[in-house]
């Protein structure tokens, strides 16, 4: 039995692969095509006799993932492949419509065309998982509910637009073709193998390094913030007990402004590697604000509660802790990736083994 997942090299797919393959003995066939957040470093915890699978390629290349799909048999697909920072989105959003729109479209073509040709117990239990963000719903004023599953969609940057083409293109080849999919929209996750593009490991790093913390804006806006591993789990359980066709809301009810969560961060490293030169603090600077920048989100999880029995094991004090940990006894995956090093370890250890 297998599962094929793609952009397991990434974040939250390589802190997926890592926990399924904890938990399930089943193979896992992950298809990355190891753009700059791609690293197969992150995957580097697994015993080369674990069942697992790298075939380096493209979500867009259909063919490709026809000819692994029918080679693997896999009993679900996760896609997690995604070109996924907003910032990028701002300064070349080519990447994000190949990718999110045309990739998402190329990987539910092949998919349609390997999941018709299966028969009885295999077609019926064959999932689709598509892995979304809570930004396809825009922005919230700070008097608004939290966004639910039937909250219009409102995508204001270009990452989210793709998000949202491609979360309309699957619901789209459920209605239409019949194809078994289940959707998700998480919001912002942080842990470990984080990219530091993102906020917190970017605050992190620079902190440690002594450069500035830039503050987009006036720091104010709102993200509601879940630890990665209870994201994995959150998936796991769609993906065993969600109903077909739906969309599931998953968030940590942990609302926090950037401003609180840099200070929070600046705390705890006051308190774990305090800096002779004072508080990191001394560091913080207002930079001009992200154009389009959305000012809140928050998520309404109550029915994956309510229907799935999932909540999140980590509030954000237990999580944020935890993954500054992560960071500060990682400093060699820090600076591999900062310096681009993760590229010649990708090419000395893993060349013979892309197919893509
Ligand atoms: P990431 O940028 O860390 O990883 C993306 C992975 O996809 C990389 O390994 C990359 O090499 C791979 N990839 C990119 N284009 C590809 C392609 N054309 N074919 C195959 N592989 C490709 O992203 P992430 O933060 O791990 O996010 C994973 C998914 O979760 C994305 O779909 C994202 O939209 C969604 N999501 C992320 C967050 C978050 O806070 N990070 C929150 C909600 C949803
Ligand atoms: P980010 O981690 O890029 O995620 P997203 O844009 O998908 O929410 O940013 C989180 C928040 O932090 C967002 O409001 C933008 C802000 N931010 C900064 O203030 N400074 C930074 O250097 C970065 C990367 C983000």
């Amino acid at each position: 039995m297998s599962i094929l997942v793609t952009g397991g090299a990434g974040f939250i797919g390589s802190n997926f692969i890592i926990e399924w393959l904890q938990q399930s003995p089943s193979r896992v066939i992950n298809v990355d095509k190891l753009t700059y957040a791609g690293n197969l470093q992150n995957l580097s915890c697994l015993a080369e006799t674990e069942p697992h699978i790298f075939c380096h390629g493209d979500i867009a290349d259909q063919g490709f993932i026809e000819s692994l799909l029918t080679e693997h048999k896999p009993t679900a697909i996760i896609n997690f492949a995604a070109e996924s920072h907003v910032d990028r989105s701002i300064h070349g959003p080519g990447d994000f419509i190949q990718t999110n729109v045309v990739g998402t479209f190329n990987l539910l073509q092949a998919t349609r065309n390997y999941w018709e040709k299966l028969e009885g117990e295999d077609k019926a239990t064959f999932r689709f998982l598509h892995v979304s963000t809570d930004e396809v719903y825009g922005s919230l004023a700070p008097q608004d509910p939290a966004f639910c599953e039937t909250t219009a969609f409102a995508p204001n940057s270009p990452y989210s637009a793709s998000k949202a083409a491609s979360d309309h293109m699957v619901r789209a080849w459920h209605h239409t073709y019949g194809l078994p999919v289940l959707t998700t929209n998480c919001s912002n996750n942080y842990g470990p193998f984080q990219f530091p593009e993102k906020l917190i490991p970017l605050m992190i790093i620079n902190a440690l390094n002594g450069k500035p913390l830039p503050i987009y804006g006036d720091g104010l806006n709102v993200r509601d913030w879940l630890y990665v591993k209870d994201h994995c789990a959150a998936i796991r359980v769609v993906l065993d007990k969600g109903r077909l066709g739906e969309t599931y809301n998953i968030g940590g009810y942990n609302e926090k402004t950037n401003i609180e969560i840099v200070t929070t961060i600046c705390d705890i490293l006051d308190d774990l590697q305090p800096n002779p030169a004072g508080s990191y603090k001394r560091l913080i600077t207002y930079v001009t604000d992200r154009p389009g920048h959305d000012r809140r989100y928050a998520i309404d999880a109550q029915k994956m509660k309510n229907e799935l029995g999932w909540t999140p094991d980590d509030t954000f004090e237990t999580g944020i802790r935890k993954t500054i940990e992560w960071y500060l006894n990682n400093l060699t995956w820090l600076e591999s990736v900062t310096s681009g090093d993760y590229r010649t370890w990708m090419d000395r250890n893993y060349e013979q083994r892309n197919i893509g």
